[in-house]
This record gives C-alpha cells, structure tokens and sequence, in this order.
C-alpha cells in the first residue's frame, strides 16, 4: 500500500535538493503534485520527474517573498485538483556566513523574507483551507539551527528559530480551534544540496555579499561530512510526516543538542554548540 496514494500534496521550494527528493518520493508513495518555486526551469525538470514516477503534476512559478504568489499558488491547486492534503513549505535561503555584527539590512530582508514571511504567507493561503476541509497537514521546513543556533549565521538562525515558535503557535490555535488540521516542522541537519550556493536566487534589490565558489565547495564538503543525501533524508521525513509527528529531525543528534540547551536555560547559561559549520570569508 503506497502511504499517500490520492493525496494532494503542495511542495514550495521542490526545485532542488530536500524539496525536489520529497516531491519524488510523494510521487513513488501515490500523491498528486503541485510543485512551486521561483525557478522555473528546475522546477519544470522537477515535474517531468515527477510525472516520469506516474504523479498527476502542475508546477506552479512562486516567490514565497511575496504573499499574492501563495493565494495564487492556492487557487491553483484548487482549479487543478479541488481539495489540498499536506502543504510543505519548504523553500529557504542562507546568508553569507560571517559574525551577527557583519550582517547587512539586506541579509535580514532577503532570508526572513524567504524563510519567516514565506511560512507565514503559506500559512495564510492554505489553513483557511484546510479549517473549510475539516483535514489537512501543514509542514514547515525548519532547520536544525531551530532548536539549537549555530555560529556564523545569525540571520539565518533567528529566521528557522522563528519558524518553528510560528508553527507552534499556529497548531496551539489549531487546537483551540478544535481543528483536526495538524502541523510539522523539518529540522533538517546536512542534506547534501544546493543550500552553500542560495545567493543564486537572491533578488537583485537585496544583493549584498555572497560566497566564492571556493566558500561554496568548502560549505558543500562541510555538509557532505556525514551527511544525507536528498533522497535519504526525503524517506526520514516522508515516515515523520506519515506518522504526523510534529517535530520530525533527519539527525538524532539534535535531539540531544535540544536536550543539552534546556537544561542551560534551566540552569541560566548558553551551552556552546558541539559543532560549528566552516568560518568563511576570512
Ligand atoms: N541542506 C541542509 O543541510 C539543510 C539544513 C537545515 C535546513 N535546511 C532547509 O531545507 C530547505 C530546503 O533547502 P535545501 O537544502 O534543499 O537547499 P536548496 O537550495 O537545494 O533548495 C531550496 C529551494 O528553495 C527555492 N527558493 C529559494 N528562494 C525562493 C523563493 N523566494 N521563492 C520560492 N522558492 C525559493 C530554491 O529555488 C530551491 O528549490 C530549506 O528551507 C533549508 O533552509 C537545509
């Protein structure tokens, strides 16, 4: 029995990388697919993969920096398919690594714009919807810097902490609404993808300081040091959100990381990180 067989599923940000193996494996499990990104030509490749695994597919052109892209986005997964199962909100965007102080207004636009707003503005397309419905799943991709920040990369870490205190704010309201719609956050931990060279999709009104291609080999092999595949960790996740467990982490050590940081709260000191990601532009 494929585990999501009819069901339709949303993947935003499923260009590349975690989004692009989620929407493949829904594809391999039965769904029906609309696939959004802002780039279009790899989301098209996307679909024709998809389509290849024998999914029923639209791709949808969507700036999640925008709101009236999402209420397009949903409006267009209404005409195509009429109801929306599970919703990932998965596209996301780094700055350049370097000290909280370094970081330009552009950095803060540019990756809150993407990763808070963009959440918020699928929340809003899409749980009204699911409220009507009576059913629905709604998962976020957070990060592991949700649960516990890493150095380098403050903007990015505030971003993905913010992410997740949104979302669990929003199933506490879905609760207190006595909705049946339940929500997921991905706390990912090195998937080897594309994420070193985001600045690739930054707007040109926000450009700020972006990466070499050296900086960028160096986060990739940073990544690729004990780290998942897109496929592997789609399987993680597609068994968490299955399962609807609301956190749903490709990386068992943050587990203990999350662990380690309570009790410093509890005691009143920040715990150092056991790890940090390669300092770059130095
Ligand atoms: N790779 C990791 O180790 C890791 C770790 C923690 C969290 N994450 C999170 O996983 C998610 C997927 O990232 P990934 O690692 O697959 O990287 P990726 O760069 O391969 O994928 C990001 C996707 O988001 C899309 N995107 C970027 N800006 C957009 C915009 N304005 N509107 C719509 N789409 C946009 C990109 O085109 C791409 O398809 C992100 O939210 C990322 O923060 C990744």
């Amino acid at each position: 029995m494929r585990r999501f067989e009819g069901q339709v599923v949303v993947v935003i940000g499923s260009a590349t990388g975690l989004g692009r193996a989620m929407a493949e494996e829904f594809a391999r499990q039965g769904a029906q697919l609309v696939l959004a990104d802002i780039d279009t030509n790899k989301v098209n490749e996307a679909l024709q993969s998809v389509e290849a695994l024998g999914a029923q597919a639209i791709a949808v052109k969507t700036d999640v920096m925008k709101r009236e892209y999402l209420v397009a986005l949903a409006q267009a997964t209404l005409e195509r398919f009429g109801c929306v199962d599970i919703v990932c909100s998965n596209a996301g965007v780094g700055e350049y690594s370097c000290s909280a102080w370094e970081k330009g207004d552009t950095d803060l636009d540019w990756v809150l714009g993407v990763n808070l707003y963009g959440t918020a503005y699928a929340v809003s397309a899409f749980i009204p919807i699911m409220l009507k419905q009576g059913q629905g799943h709604f998962v976020s991709t957070g990060s592991n810097t949700s649960l516990q920040p890493i150095p380098s990369m403050a903007v990015y870490a505030a971003s993905k902490r913010a992410v997740l205190g949104y979302c669990e704010a929003l199933q506490y309201d879905l609760w207190n609404a006595d909705s049946a719609v339940k929500v997921s956050v991905i706390c990912p931990n090195k998937v080897i993808t594309d994420m070193p060279d985001s600045a690739r999709n930054r707007p040109q009104n926000l450009a700020g300081r972006t990466p070499t291609a050296q900086e960028i080999a160096r986060k990739t092999a940073f990544l690729a040091a004990g780290g998942h595949t897109p496929d592997e960790a789609a399987k993680i996740v597609l068994d968490g959100i299955a399962e609807q467990r609301f956190y749903i982490l490709t990386n068992p050590v943050d587990a203990e990381q999350a662990q380690a940081w309570a009790a410093g709260v509890r005691d009143g000191h920040l715990v150092r990180p056991n790890y940090a990601p390669p300092k770059l532009g130095r």
